[in-house]
């Protein structure tokens, strides 16, 4: 293996941060609004993405539309709390162990890559807030192919950013569908998974399991 890419939503960063640090005004609904914010915004990427070309919008418009649509849901009216939770998504947290994790990956030679659905403006913002910038040889955004994973043109970019064909490649993501796209192109997969869900997509086998992004030291060595 010469480079390890990873997903950035939920991967290395935390998601839940946007909504966590406005849940004194949101309410005690605040993780159940936020976890249905990121089912619409992934909703729409397959959405649009079936959809076809002229249907595309960038991740950033999708995440406006799905802040937009849970908050009409969840009878949230009040717009400066709404600008103030999109503003949060710009610079979310890193999860704890993303930067050591990166740093050990670089030590050993190894490179290093974001491969997201987020467009290059908040992938940037994000990257730099969560301090990962320096830890990181490439952030591809899927806007230069126009179309969200799990396309498989999606994760051609990483191929060849690197010019490494897939089986010389490790990707890691928290999200199965996401685990699942990369595994068919034929990276070696790491699924995070924090939580404990199931397997699914015929996933089992396929690739490893981690409970944290520090587990991926461990499985490397
Ligand atoms: C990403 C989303 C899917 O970063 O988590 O690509």
């Amino acid at each position: 293996m010469k480079a390890v890419v990873f997903d950035a939503y939920g991967t290395l960063l935390d998601f839940h941060a946007a909504m966590a640090r406005h849940a004194d005004r949101l309410g005690p609904e605040w993780q159940r609004i936020s976890a249905d914010w990121r089912t619409k915004q992934t909703e729409y990427s397959w959405v649009r993405s079936l959809a076809g070309p002229a249907h595309h919008r960038d991740f950033w418009r999708l995440t406006e539309d799905s802040l937009r649509f849970v908050a009409a849901r969840h009878g949230i009216a009040d717009q400066a709390l709404l600008a103030d939770v999109l503003a949060s998504y710009r610079v979310l947290d890193a999860y704890p162990d993303a930067t050591s994790v990166l740093r050990t990956l670089r030590d050993r030679g190894l490179g290093t890559a974001i491969l997201s659905n987020g467009e290059p403006g908040m992938l940037s913002a994000a990257v730099e807030s969560a301090g990962l910038a320096d830890l990181l040889d490439a952030v591809l955004s899927v806007e230069s192919v126009g179309v969200f994973k799990p396309d498989p043109r999606v994760y051609r970019l990483a191929e060849a950013r690197f010019g490494l064909p897939a089986a010389e490649m490790g990707f890691v993501s928290s999200n199965p569908w996401d685990a699942f796209g990369a595994a068919a192109h034929g990276f070696r997969v790491f699924w995070v998974n924090r939580t404990g869900q199931p397997a699914e997509y015929e996933l089992a086998g396929k690739l490893m399991e981690l409970k944290d992004l520090s587990g991926l030291m461990e499985a490397l060595t």
